[in-house]
């Protein structure tokens, strides 16, 4: 089944005109945004709303985005984050797209939850990297440096991650995140079907990694879900 691409057709996101997911606000963001989706590369409302179903049901506390846009799937996330108690951070290198997210987020009212980081992505996740395991290479991290990283800076492992940046460098996100990502942590990456041979290395990478249970979603342009075991 195939929703409506029209957000008024969606009655998961609207009913009888009172939202009862989004307030007004946010609500008006998202419509207005759907109509420039092409331009933005946005998820389409399926894709948005299984997101925001699976942080809801994840109980999300620390979620990450890579590849913010204009904000419109960051809305959902932060929308679904408000709900469990979390915030995001989203990472987009393009500034003046950054700024129209970082507007949109305050007009949604999501903007408290949210920080955005602006730059090249695998340099901010090196970065981040570094603040959980400094002085440390991705290939030194064992068991036992992430059990120190779980217990001491649990804080900063991730429990959620959104992948919706650059397809040639999937891999090299889900080779920095791997070790960021809590036991029980999520990852949805979109893109899997409409640019498979750029997305491959990682699909096969994280299909084949035993840590993790997979699926394909072949919803609009395909996204894969992955639980990282406990
Ligand atoms: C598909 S769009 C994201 C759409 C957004 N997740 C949504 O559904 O609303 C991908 C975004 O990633 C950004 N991007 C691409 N390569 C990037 C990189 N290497 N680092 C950071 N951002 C990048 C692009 O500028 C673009 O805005």
């Amino acid at each position: 089944m195939k929703f409506k691409e029209n957000l008024e057709g969606v009655n998961v996101i609207q009913k009888n005109d009172d939202a009862f997911v989004f307030d007004k606000a946010a609500l008006d963001v998202l419509s207005g945004l759907e109509k420039t989706r092409e331009d933005f590369w946005n998820l389409d409302n399926t894709s948005a709303n299984l997101l925001s179903l699976l942080v809801k049901l994840k109980g999300s506390k620390n979620a990450l985005e890579i590849g913010t846009s204009n904000g419109y799937s960051g809305i959902w996330l932060a929308q679904a984050l408000k709900e469990t108690g979390g915030k995001l951070t989203t990472i987009e290198f393009w500034d003046n797209r950054l700024d129209v997210a970082v507007e949109n987020f305050k007009k949604a009212g999501v903007n408290d939850i949210v920080e955005t980081r602006l730059g090249q992505a695998v340099m901010i996740l090196e970065e981040m990297f570094q603040e959980i395991y400094p002085q440390k290479n991705v290939n030194e991290i064992d068991d036992k440096a992430f059990e120190d990283a779980t217990n001491s800076r649990s804080e900063k492992l991730f429990d959620f991650v959104f992948i919706d940046a650059n397809k040639s460098e999937y891999i090299k996100y889900f080779n920095l995140i791997h070790p960021m990502l809590q036991k029980g942590g999520v990852i949805v990456a979109d893109n899997i079907l409409s640019h498979y041979k750029k997305v491959e290395p990682f699909v096969k990478a994280i299909t084949d990694n035993q840590n993790y249970q997979t699926q394909l979603i072949p919803i609009d342009t395909g996204m894969i879900a992955a639980y990282k075991l406990e």
